[in-house]
């Protein structure tokens, strides 16, 4: 079976990396901009995509990857690697995640400016983008709920 590309797509808090390690880390190769340094992230995160997939390993891009934009590298280059993409959206309303950032320790939290300017960003993924299957995740008392994607007409 061909290797598998996810893409996590969501505001800061929304889950992402919860749901990764719950779900992903013990089969996928995990990449996250987090793990680089800030002035390289997008070329070292490039890096570590190609990597995974000349050996043909299932991974996993953890990051917010709210535009179509900051997703279509990745979706193109797993296509011609001959994988298949599917995409987890999570449920991304300020009104949830904001207080959920707030709740986290110092460190872990991030401004709230930042979760503005990436919901400002944020776009429903789509599978004309490249993806095969998409998913729609939410977070409710404690587990994720993974539901059937419902394509924007
Ligand atoms: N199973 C869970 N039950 C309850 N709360 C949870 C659970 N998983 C995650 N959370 C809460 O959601 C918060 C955000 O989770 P997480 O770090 O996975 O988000 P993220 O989408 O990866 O954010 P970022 O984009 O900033 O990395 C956590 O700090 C935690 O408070
Ligand atoms: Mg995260």
């Amino acid at each position: 079976m061909a290797a598998e590309l996810v893409v996590l797509v969501g505001l800061q808090a929304s889950g992402k990396s919860s749901f990764c390690a719950e779900r992903f880390s013990a089969t996928h190769v995990v990449v996250s901009k987090d793990d680089f340094p800030a002035r390289k992230r997008e070329v070292r995160q490039r890096r570590a995509l190609e990597a995974a997939f000349g050996m043909q390993k299932d991974v996993v891009l953890d990051n917010t990857n709210p535009s179509r934009g900051e997703r279509l590298w990745a979706l193109e280059r797993a296509r011609a690697a001959g994988y298949r993409s599917v995409g987890y959206y999570f449920e991304s309303r300020l009104a949830v995640c904001i207080p959920r950032n707030v709740a986290r320790p110092i460190g872990v939290r991030v401004p709230e400016i930042a979760l503005a300017a990436t919901a400002a960003r944020l776009e429903r993924p789509s599978l004309k983008e490249g993806f095969d299957r998409l998913f729609y995740v939410c977070l409710r008392e404690g587990a994720f709920e993974v539901a059937p994607w419902h394509e924007d007409p």
